[in-house]
């Protein structure tokens, strides 16, 4: 075996595919490959994709021109295309062009060393079978030291929401044992860590034979109380009261839920598949909103599924105005082959699409805007993330409700907790400036049970 190859990576899509890159990695590096960020130094060139909708795909498609270019160039170079789409579109993307030596699929990771051996040799690989017992949980990810963390808790999905391909791409649900998740939580904390995300296609049905993900999320967040315990995605049909009552126990777990509806109408609902209706989810925000008060929502909308007549648009438009996300993430209907919904047609013209999911962007906004405009005045307890996009003066950070906060650089280091009083706000973000370290009567450091 050759030492010290180097392997460049790039990542699409959802954030399970940001923590899938780590265990790639951490798989590769046992074999003796070295990340390099320059794609002129790579060896071994890989994609991990994403396969959700098509527009996603043809980005992916466009970048692997360039690989190609690349390996024009560097003909003993190794292309592998990774991940959601890989599964998918496996033959094709072998088809694509003789640039692309392996394809392999979410559930096979484990191979890539062998795989890229054989490749050298000239052997083109496909592993693209899913599994339903892989879980990674042996494998310690391949993290730089920072403050923030994916943790993968648990694999695929059941949901079947007729839409979704990620069934197909990921397989069924498969989740990690309570114990060895404590156990990579431990570690982060003794690194330094002050925030980790737990991923999941859907957190809330997390079970791993004896625990739930109320007892998964109390038992985390327990393991260090100054780290901030993040979560998503949530589906409504799985959001229980004893999983509600877990999350106001704890300062540490974020006072935050992303809860995809995708639409407001029963009738697309039902064709959706997702299992509630538009008032079984109000009762849930309801109940939600009623056990933690200064919880912030977030959303998914997806905008022209078949057969949405304008009267399910307005219905949708209308439970926006009802709930009042923080924020919501709006996506034009995409058609996947091989789901149910791909066989109701794909009816609603583009230009219909886009005057709907330009509607809802902008109630959104005025929405987020309102609920943001409630905090002026109000300090804020934010753990700083880095510069600025706009001015290296300064500083951007989080809540634990998940809002963006930018304020002046002034002596603090990334990963400290501030307290920063905000004076204005915009839809997206709010600026304010520090009031002090963030202080014992600030959230985080009071635990409920204390
Ligand atoms: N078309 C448009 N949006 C989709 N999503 C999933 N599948 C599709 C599709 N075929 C959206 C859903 C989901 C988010 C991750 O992506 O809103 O919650
Ligand atoms: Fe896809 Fe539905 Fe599963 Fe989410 S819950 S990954 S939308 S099938």
């Amino acid at each position: 075996m050759q030492a010290n190859r180097s392997v460049y990576i790039e990542t699409y899509g959802c954030q399970m595919n940001m923590a899938d890159t780590e265990i790639v990695l951490s798989i590769i590096n046992k074999a003796g490959f070295i990340r390099t960020e320059t794609l002129s130094n790579a060896d071994v060139v890989l994609v991990n994709t994403c396969a959700v909708r098509d527009n996603a795909e043809q980005r992916i498609i466009g970048r692997l021109g360039d690989f190609n270019h690349y390996k024009k160039a560097n003909p003993n170079v190794i292309v592998g295309v990774l991940g959601c789409m890989a599964k998918r579109v496996c033959k094709e993307l072998m088809e694509l062009g003789d640039f692309v030596d392996l394809v392999v699929g979410p559930d096979e990771y484990r191979k890539l060393p062998a795989l890229i051996d054989a490749a050298v040799s000239g052997e083109k690989g496909i592993a693209v079978k899913l599994s339903r017992v892989e879980k990674y949980d042996d494998i310690d990810p391949f993290r730089t030291d920072g403050f923030s963390a994916w943790v993968s808790i648990m694999r695929g999905c059941d949901k079947f929401c007729t839409y979704c391909v990620v069934p197909f791409t990921r397989g069924r649900e498969r989740s990690r044992s309570l114990a060895s998740i404590v156990l990579e939580m431990e570690d982060l904390s003794r690194r330094g860590f002050k925030e980790v995300t737990l991923l999941g296609q859907n957190v809330n049905s997390y079970s791993d034979g004896e625990f739930d993900f109320a007892d998964l999320l109390v038992k985390v967040a327990s393991v260090d109380k100054k780290m901030r315990i993040r979560f998503m995605t949530s589906h409504p049909q799985d959001m229980s009261d004893k999983l509600i009552d877990a999350i106001a126990s704890r300062n540490n777990i974020c006072n935050y839920i992303h809860l995809p509806v995708q639409s407001g109408s029963n009738r697309i609902l039902e064709l959706m598949n997702r299992t509630y209706t538009r008032d079984q989810y109000f009762n849930l925000v309801r109940r939600i909103k009623k056990n933690i008060p200064d919880i912030s929502l977030s959303t998914d909308i997806i905008s022209g599924f078949p057969t949405e007549t304008e009267d399910d648009h307005k219905i949708t438009l209308d439970l926006l105005q009802e709930v009042e996300f923080d924020g919501a993430y709006t996506f034009k209907y995409s058609p996947r082959e091989n789901t149910k919904a791909w066989r109701m047609g794909d009816d609603i013209p583009e230009e219909v699409k886009n005057r709907r999911l330009s509607e809802i962007i902008e109630l959104q906004r005025n929405i987020s805007l309102r609920r943001n405009t409630t905090i002026i005045g109000n300090t804020v307890e934010v753990l700083v993330e880095g510069l600025s996009k706009k001015s290296a003066n300064e500083f951007c950070g989080r809540t634990d409700t998940n809002k963006m906060v930018i304020f002046p650089k002034n002596g603090d280091n990334i990963g400290d907790y501030l307290g920063i009083r905000i004076e204005r706000v915009n839809s997206a973000t709010l600026f304010g400036t520090k009031t002090g370290y963030a202080l014992p009567q600030l959230a985080m450091f009071t635990t409920k049970e204390d």
